[in-house]
């Protein structure tokens, strides 16, 4: 009877899991679609403890203290960090979570190995009933490692305690680690009794995970973050393998798959291979990979705040872009507040969102979420393109490479390729950051020298307080 209610646990986790995932793509179903996620995991957890029982002996679980111990002391301190963790230091705080998932699979491959290792002592076991159950163990220990460190320096760079490192031969040297940890593994399940080999995997991967993280920019963190995320729900799936623990193995494979496709999507919506990501980056020190172009352009047009207040103010359509340079200046709920007092005047208001605006997945989503605007007018970039044409004034907000035509128009480009808001194709475009200095991909932008372009220089913030100011003025 426990038995099949323990399945029936692991099924509703299994399901909620998958509702949960589904929920999340959408901002409006977003938050329910955690909580059914949550909920899901709160059953399988609680139907392990109490309804599981060991195959073989039909003994429970029961050091109850331990358990329960380690449920308060995560709990408590899960809920006061996620209570505590500002917007913006939401990459550090998934980072440091999705370090303790590898860790937690490193160790249950650590524990099942001395397990074994012990029956197999004992003569309990033959070593080749249990070669597949080591060659999971260490699959594990691998995966499980290399995200619990790449993670942590992740975790470090993002809040600036790490700095970017690498040396000569830094590829080749990290290859050769990775290299001697899958021969050794190969060897341990030849041979399960040469069990100092499972430390030598564990140190060569702990080190591959800090050496493979180091090099890579700051900026870049959120695609590295997203991989180490898949590696941590394969290295889950592992253990799910190990315990005949189907709930595991749908969480682990679900995060593993939904970590690959995000990585994949950024990727793509960079119009950046993950090798150029991972070994060349133009977002972080810039040490290889794609130059810094430094051409001028030739000359740009300025415009004031109260000229730049008169054209939105007498405008039918307004559409905002919003960059990284927003989230920088916490100029959100300012921004609400300018889209309030335009719409009051009879403009219609929306935002073109592009996917990598910002430097996280769904940063602007987010960012505008938090100051309550409403969902409904944010634009995908396939729709906005269609809009702009019939847009009058088009309000750039801190954001440079996802409106830089060069992107369409430069083959040269290292950003040649990647999709981009068409901006342009709006009759009045005013650009409001705080110089001509280029964004992420340190390029300049054609677009801001353009006949229709208009500079609106100053601090997002502050340049959106006194917009404000001026079309309640007028
Ligand atoms: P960027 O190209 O980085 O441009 C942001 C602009 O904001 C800068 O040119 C800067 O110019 C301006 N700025 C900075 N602080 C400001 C402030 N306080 N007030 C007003 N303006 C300010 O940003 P974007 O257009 O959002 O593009 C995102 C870039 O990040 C893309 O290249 C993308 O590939 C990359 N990236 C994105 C992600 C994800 S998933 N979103 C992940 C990794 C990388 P000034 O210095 O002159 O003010």
């Amino acid at each position: 009877m426990g038995e099949h209610l323990l399945t029936v646990c692991y099924l509703i986790g299994s399901v909620a899991f998958i509702l949960g995932l589904k929920m999340l793509s959408h901002p409006a179903a977003a938050r329910k679609g955690n909580l059914v996620a949550a909920f899901g995991m709160v059953v399988a957890i609680a139907g392990t403890i109490f309804l599981y029982r060991d195959g073989e002996t039909g003994q429970r679980l029961h050091n109850y203290t331990w358990i329960f111990s380690g449920l308060l002391i995560g709990g408590v301190v899960g809920i006061l960090s996620a209570k505590k963790v500002k917007m913006t230091s939401m990459p550090e705080m998934v980072s440091l979570f999705n370090g303790m998932g590898g860790a937690c699979a490193a160790l249950i491959s650590l524990v099942e190995f001395n397990h074994l290792s012990k029956e197999l002592g004992e003569g309990t076991v033959k070593v080749a009933s249990i070669q597949p159950t080591v060659l999971i163990i260490a699959l594990g220990l691998i995966i499980g490692s290399v995200s619990f460190a790449g993670s942590l320096i992740a975790w470090g760079k993002l809040n600036g305690k790490v700095k970017d490192y690498s040396f000569t031969g830094q590829n080749i040297l990290n290859l050769i680690f990775l290299a001697i940890a899958l021969c050794a593994a190969v060897y341990l399940v030849i041979d399960p009794a040469q069990h100092f080999l499972l430390y030598i995997i564990l140190l060569l991967s702990l080190l591959y995970g800090v050496l493979f993280v180091m090099p890579i920019g700051g900026a870049d963190m959120p695609v590295v973050i997203s991989l180490l995320n898949s590696f941590t729900g394969v290295a889950a799936a592992c253990g799910g393998f190990l315990y005949d623990n189907k709930v595991m193995l749908t969480g682990g494979i679900l995060v593993g798959a939904a970590g690959t496709l995000l990585t994949i999507l950024m990727c793509k919506a960079m119009n950046r291979s993950l090798t150029n990501v991972l070994v060349g980056s133009f977002g972080g020190s810039n040490k290889s990979g794609v130059s810094i172009e430094t051409k001028s352009q030739g000359v740009y047009k300025e415009i004031s705040i109260t000229d730049a207040a008169m054209v939105m103010n007498y405008a039918n359509k307004v559409l905002i872009v919003p960059g990284y340079g927003l989230a920088v200046a916490q100029a959100q709920h300012i921004c609400h507040e300018l889209e309030k007092i335009l719409e009051e005047k009879g403009v219609e208001v929306k935002y073109a969102i592009h996917p990598v605006a910002g430097r996280m997945p769904g940063h602007m989503n987010v960012l505008l979420a938090e100051a309550d605007v409403n969902y409904e007018k944010l634009l995908e970039m396939e729709v906005a393109n269609d809009e702009f044409k019939t847009t009058d004034v088009v309000l750039i907000l801190g954001a440079n490479d996802v409106v830089n035509p060069a992107a369409k128009n430069d083959p040269t480009s290292p950003i040649f390729g990647m999709p981009i808001l068409e901006v342009e194709n709006a009759k009045t475009v005013i650009v409001n950051k705080r110089s001509m200095k280029p964004g992420y991909a340190g390029i300049e932008n054609d677009l801001f020298f353009q006949p229709k372009t208009a500079m609106l220089f100053g601090d997002a913030k502050k340049v959106l307080q006194n917009l404000c100011a001026e079309i309640k003025a007028v």
